[in-house]
């Protein structure tokens, strides 16, 4: 092949990777950058069981080089039969141990770090400190319910908690098996349907600056054909603007609409929607009976559907057709035709309901 192509080609692939894996060291989505003090120790034991690794592939390698080199034929020893080891019971016992101490070094932190993310203790406490912050996760396909038990409140898609404290969750899902996952903060775990799975996160101020006030969640369990678009968002306030937080979504009796577009579109709303999204923070119905995102504080959100940027334009693509956006999704023939005009309004409204 024409050389100057070749190298061009190499470059480009270069390039293409640069670009690509400067995409995985982002702030608020990488968990080569831990934002909290799970996320931490899971990195030091990656960085401990990495290190283990490159140490017996780089000695396997000099050791192998050495041996090719030293011990290959040579002119005049063509015949010659190089001293047997095989049944040496010094080799035997060496490449028997050397194994075990490395697991060792790999197993002690792991399993001690594993005791240490499963202690949820504090969240079984019958008699728990009113200050421990517990948060139901309930996943659905493709959004993410957000329950505050203590507080009485409910929110969706966008999940709210405090910094530097022990934040823990309830984990389940409505319909499939689902993984709930802040890569920056801390690794996945399953949401089911028939069992609750519990954890704890720590989400770290300094970090949750760096990462410009958001993190990103994931569902990382494939769940159908929108696994991939059913993102939230995480956005961890100080202890004090959590609880002004908390005490506002609590306020919420109705939503109260001034423009007349808006209250149109409400009315739209509460003829067609209401029957699935309701649109106060605290809802009393049971979880079955909750088969869609709480809107309450739908204009405060961080994006439209979960993935598009938040914005009215979005929102009436959403509501003209919600499968261009999400494909499978739960919402999708679930109303009539709506107007040009409606969609206008019921845009209007939705983006006037906000708490902060
Ligand atoms: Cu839910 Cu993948």
């Amino acid at each position: 092949m024409n050389k100057g192509l070749c190298n061009w080609r190499l470059f480009s692939l270069f390039g293409m990777m640069a670009l690509l894996l400067a995409g995985c060291g982002k702030p608020f989505l990488s968990t080569l950058q831990p934002a909290g003090e799970v996320a931490d120790m899971q990195y030091s034991l990656m960085l401990l069981s990495t290190s283990i690794m490159v140490l017996v592939i780089v000695v396997v390698a000099i050791i192998f080089v050495y041996v090719v080199i030293r011990f290959r034929r040579r002119k005049g020893e063509e015949n010659k039969i190089p001293k047997q080891v095989e049944g040496s019971h010094k080799l035997e016992i060496i490449w028997t141990v050397i194994p075990i101490i490395l697991l060792l070094i790999l197993a002690v932190p792991t399993v001690l770090t594993t005791f240490k993310l499963a202690d949820v203790k504090a969240m079984n406490d019958k008699k728990r400190d009113k200050d421990t912050v517990v948060v139901n996760v309930r996943a659905n396909q493709y959004w993410w319910e957000f329950e505050y038990p203590d507080y009485g409140i409910i929110t969706s898609q966008d999940l709210v908690v405090p910094t530097n404290e022990k934040v823990y969750f309830n984990l389940i899902a409505s319909d499939v098996k689902h993984s709930f996952w802040i890569p920056a903060v801390g690794g996945k775990m399953d949401t089911n349907t028939d069992n609750k799975n519990q954890f704890w996160l720590v989400f770290d101020q300094k970090a949750t600056d760096k990462a410009g006030g958001v993190f990103y969640g994931k569902c990382a369990e494939l769940c159908g054909p929108s696994h991939a678009l059913m993102d939230f968002k995480v956005r961890p306030l100080p202890r004090d603007q959590f609880d002004a937080w908390v005490k506002k979504m609590q306020n919420v009796k109705k939503p109260v609409v001034t423009d007349p577009v808006a209250k149109e579109g409400e009315a739209i709303f509460n003829k067609s929607c209401i029957g699935c999204h309701a649109v106060t923070p605290v809802d009393k119905r049971p979880e079955q009976a909750r088969t869609a995102p709480n809107l309450a504080n739908f204009g405060d959100r961080e994006r439209i559907a979960g993935i598009l940027e938040h914005n009215e334009e979005n929102l009436k693509k959403w509501l003209r057709d919600p499968n261009s956006v999400k494909p499978g999704n739960k919402m999708a023939g679930t109303y009539g035709h709506l107007t040009e005009e409606q969609i206008d309004a019921l845009a209007k409204y939705l983006m006037s309901l906000k708490v902060e």
